[in-house]
């Protein structure tokens, strides 16, 4: 290929544990390094996935199959992936994402029970072998991070019980002992400490990443 690759970075945990907050402190750290980036999230990030995830999250009188709520997250993904993420990597940008196909593990796996495998296959089918190059979990006990967002007007996710936050938790925790691209960042601590711990991984990868373009258009000087 002939222009470098970006960086997909996504940020990951239960409600109220700080993704909005330490999204912004990302930014932050790469407006200081002039790496170009866009920031996004699902579910949504395109007018379409924007529709979905609002169709997904509102509250309403009939229950929703776990099922339904699996592909439409899926195909919210589909389209972000091919008309924002992939562009945006392909012209060597950070992509900067609240949320990604953890989150759709941790809720519609472990929160809701659907099938790991049939979920595995779905991320297959989507997204080929394009994973986040860096995972930042926030990670903090759901009582805690519950605790912070009262008072926010809840979404039909955000209504549900505390059992169904702590094994959303504890399915973020399994896939973090499983995949390396994974940091887990303690945010129940206070925002200036995880925000501080946000910014020194990001400046790591910075770094590494710096480095890494440079080689690689030598090489092909
Ligand atoms: N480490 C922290 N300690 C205390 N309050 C926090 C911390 N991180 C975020 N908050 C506050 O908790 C609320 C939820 O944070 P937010 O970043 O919106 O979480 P999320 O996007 O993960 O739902 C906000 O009011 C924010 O200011
Ligand atoms: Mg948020």
């Amino acid at each position: 290929m002939s222009s470098p690759n970006g960086l997909f970075l996504t940020l990951e945990g239960t409600e109220g544990a700080g993704k909005s907050t330490n999204v912004f402190r990302v930014c932050q750290t790469l407006d200081h390094a002039r790496i170009p980036y866009i920031r996004t999230r699902e579910p949504g990030g395109t007018e379409m996935a924007e529709e979905i995830r609002e169709c997904m999250l509102r509250s309403r009188q009939e229950s929703v199959a776990g099922l339904t709520e699996l592909l439409l997250v899926f195909a919210a993904r589909t389209q972000h992936l091919e008309t924002v993420i992939k562009p945006a990597l392909a012209e060597g940008k950070w992509v900067v994402c609240d949320r990604f196909t953890d989150a759709t593990f941790a809720y519609q796996g472990f929160g809701r029970n659907l099938n790991l495998a049939q979920i595995t296959t779905l991320e297959g089918w989507v997204q080929g072998d394009l994973q986040p190059d860096l995972t930042l979990f926030l990670d903090v006990d759901p009582v805690l991070s519950m605790e912070r967002i009262r008072g926010r007007q809840l979404d039909r996710m955000e209504q549900e019980e505390m059992d169904f936050f702590i094994r959303v938790r504890n399915g973020y925790l399994r896939r973090a002992k499983q995949f390396p691209r994974f940091k887990i960042v303690d945010a129940s601590r206070s925002i200036e400490a995880v925000q501080q711990d946000v910014q020194s991984i990001v400046e790591l990868r910075v770094t590494h990443w710096l480095k890494a373009q440079k080689s690689a258009s030598q090489d092909t000087e």
